[in-house]
C-alpha cells in the first residue's frame, strides 16, 4: 500500500444500489430468447406427467395447442416439438410419416396459434424400436442410410408447417442432406438450426424417460461427441456451416459454456444452447430439497448461458422465466 491513497478503484461503487446495478448490467434475458420443448403423444386429453421433470408432461396434440397459447401470450420465442409415436420400428417410419405425431402437432399449432414459431427436432431415436438415432447395421448406426430418413423427416415437417428444422442426430453430412432435400421439395426458405456440437451426455437422462428413447443396447458415443473435446466441436460447427446451417447449437449448456463461447467467437450466426433435461432436473431437485432457491438458480443459469454467447436458449424453464421477466 505505498504512496497511492487506498484504493482508487472501488468496484463496489457500481454495485451499491439496485438502480446502479440495473444501469451497468451487461446481459439481459428476454422471453423471445427462449424456446420451450414439448413432448407430443397420440390421443386426446392425454397429460402424462414426467416424474423427473416437474411441470412437464407428455401431451396430446389438443393439450399442446392449449399450452402453446399460454406460451405465445408470454412472448416466448417459440416451441420445439419432440414426438413419441404409438408404434416404433426398426426403420423409424413414424419420424418421416406425413401423418406422424410431430407432423400432426405442427399442423395444429400453425392452424390454432399461427403467430407462434414452431421448431421441430429432426431425429430418429424416439421412433426406432431400439432407441438409436438411425438405421442399425452390424450393431452400429449406419450414417448414410440414416441421412435419407432425416432428409425425409425434415421435408415432412416443413410440409406440416414447421418454421425451422433442428437436426439432433449427429450423423455426418446431415445438414447438407437436409438442405438439399428441403430445397428440392420447394422449401428453400426453411432455416436449419443444427445441433452442431452435441455431446454424449449423462444429462439427457430425464429426456429419455420423457421421450421413451433410451437405447436398448450400447450408447450414443459412436455418434455424439466426447465431452472432453473442444477442437472437435469447432470442426463439427464448421462442417455444419459449410453444409448450410443457418444457426448452430451447443448441447448441453451449463457444463459447456466454454463451447458456447467458442461458437459465438468463431461463427457469425445466431448461437443456440440447449439447457437439457438433466440440468433442469438438478435445479428442480435441489430446490425441492430446500438446498437452492429455484427462481434465482433458474434465472442465474439462463443469464450465464446468454452471457457465454447463446442468443437462443432451449429451456424447460421458458414459461417460468418469461413470467418473471
Ligand atoms: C434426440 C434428442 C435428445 C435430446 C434432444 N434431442 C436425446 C438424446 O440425444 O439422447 C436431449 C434433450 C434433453 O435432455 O433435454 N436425439
Amino acid at each position: 500500500m505505498g504512496e497511492m491513497p487506498f484504493p482508487i478503484d472501488r468496484p463496489r461503487r457500481l454495485r451499491r444500489t439496485p438502480a446502479i446495478r440495473d444501469l451497468v448490467r451487461e446481459t439481459h434475458l428476454q422471453p423471445s430468447n427462449f424456446i420451450l420443448p414439448y413432448f407430443v403423444v397420440e390421443g386426446e386429453g392425454v397429460r402424462k406427467e414426467i416424474k423427473s421433470m416437474p411441470g412437464h408432461a407428455q401431451l396430446s396434440v389438443d393439450l399442446v395447442v392449449k399450452e402453446a397459447r399460454e406460451a405465445d401470450a408470454l412472448g416466448i420465442g417459440g416451441v420445439i416439438l419432440f414426438g413419441i409415436p404409438k408404434h416404433k420400428d426398426e426403420e423409424a417410419s413414424g419420424a418421416y410419416d406425413d401423418a406422424g405425431i410431430v407432423q400432426q402437432a405442427c399442423a395444429a399449432l400453425k392452424r390454432e396459434v399461427p403467430g407462434l414459431l414452431v421448431i421441430t427436432d429432426v431425429c430418429n431415436c424416439e421412433y426406432t424400436s431400439h432407441g438409436h438415432c438411425g438405421k442399425i447395421v452390424d450393431d452400429d448406426v449406419d450414417n448414410d442410410i440414416t441421412l435419407g430418413w432425416l432428409a425425409q423427416a425434415a421435408v415432412s415437417h416443413a410440409r406440416a408447417g414447421a418454421d425451422i428444422v433442428a437436426p439432433s442426430d449427429m450423423m455426418d453430412g446431415r445438414v447438407g442432406a437436409i438442405r438439399a432435400a428441403l430445397d428440392d421439395a420447394g422449401f428453400p426458405n426453411i432455416p436449419i438450426l443444427s445441433y452442431a456440437a452435441k455431446y454424449a451426455s449423462s444429462f439427457y437422462g430425464p429426456f429419455r424417460e420423457a421421450a421413451e428413447s433410451t437405447p436398448q443396447f450400447g450408447d450414443r458415443r459412436s455418434y455424439q461427441m466426447d465431452p472432453a473435446n473442444t477442437r472437435e466441436a469447432l470442426k463439427e460447427m464448421a462442417l455444419d456451416m459449410e453444409e448450410g446451417a443457418d444457426m448452430i447449437m451447443v448441447k448441453p449448456a451449463m457444463p459447456y459454456l466454454d463451447i458456447i463461447k467458442a461458437a459465438h467467437e468463431n461463427f457469425d450466426v445466431p448461437i443456440g444452447a440447449y439447457q437439457v433435461s438433466g440440468e433442469f432436473a438438478m435445479i428442480q431437485a435441489a430446490a425441492r430439497n430446500g438446498w437452492i432457491d429455484l427462481e434465482r438458480a433458474m434465472m442465474e443459469s439462463l443469464t450465464c448461458i446468454k452471457r457465454a454467447g447463446a442468443h437462443i436458449i432451449l429451456t424447460y424453464f421458458a414459461k417460468e422465466a418469461s413470467r418473471l421477466l
